[in-house]
């Protein structure tokens, strides 16, 4: 089933130890006896089962930053999709900025780690984006275009599959492209994706960089974002749920 809009994620990252982090989840939780759009948290893997049980019933969707493209093995220090899985999760982000730049991930990598998310039996949220080099060279697309060809998978249900578009150079940094940029790029990715797969134009596109309270409302409201993927802002419960109400979630 495809996952009701808005869909708003929130990356947590390498923040927060356990108590104030169940704090967070728990005072989401109670703002969202009833969700109708989509409230996806991604916190650090030590806190992942305990922050799935605190929003147990709330409809939350919960899930990792990152999986190995492997089912295990010796792979000291990294955690697979069913490890994910069976900590509760049901969704796990891929592909980073800060894994591909940060830690040198290819798209074929990103790839392999989607087909593993998807074979353990959950969602995908592939993150995508330029860097700001790119962006100023007049090569969005063409990174766009060589991201969505290899580093997503070639077999997927479009309801398991998110993308979420992130430039490098709107995150953390405050920044972000103007709402009519980003409008056209989603409309660009509608159809890429729709080229990519027979029901690609269902797949949901998130944008994400520096998504704030104070704009999300103007990103959302744009026909192709179908929600946001929030770093920083996502570390704050009422930031984080004014976003989620400014893309017509309640
Ligand atoms: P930001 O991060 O909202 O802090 O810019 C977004 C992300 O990295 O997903």
């Amino acid at each position: 089933m495809a996952l009701p809009r808005p869909i708003v994620l929130g990356n947590w990252k390498m923040n927060g130890l356990r108590a104030d982090s169940l704090a967070l989840a728990g005072r989401l939780a109670e703002r969202a006896a009833r969700l109708t759009g989509t409230l996806g948290l991604y916190p650090p893997a030590t806190i992942l089962s305990q922050v799935a049980a605190r929003v147990h019933g709330s409809g939350f969707l919960v899930g990792g930053q990152d999986c190995h493209h492997e089912e295990s093995g010796a792979y000291t220090g990294s955690l697979s999709a069913a490890m994910l899985a069976d900590a509760g999760a049901r969704s796990v982000l891929v592909g980073h900025s800060e894994r591909r730049h940060g830690l040198g991930e290819d798209d074929a990598l990103v790839r392999r780690k989607a087909e593993a998310a998807l074979a353990a039996g959950l969602g995908v949220v592939v993150c995508i984006g330029e860097t700001e080099e790119e962006y100023l060279a007049g090569k969005r697309l063409d990174v766009l275009r060589r991201q969505i060809a290899g580093s997503l998978p070639d077999k997927v249900d479009a309801a398991r599959l998110v993308v979420a578009y992130e430039p490098v150079w709107a995150i953390g940094t405050g920044r972000t492209p103007s709402s009519d940029d980003i409008a056209t790029t989603h409309a660009e990715l509608r159809s890429m994706m729709a080229d990519r797969y027979a029901a690609g134009a269902d797949v949901a596109l998130l944008y994400g960089g520096s998504v704030k309270p104070d704009n999300a409302a103007e990103i959302m409201a744009r026909t192709d974002v179908d929600g946001a993927l929030v770093g920083g802002a996502s570390l704050d419960a009422d930031s984080f749920w004014s976003i989620y109400t400014a893309g017509g979630g309640a």
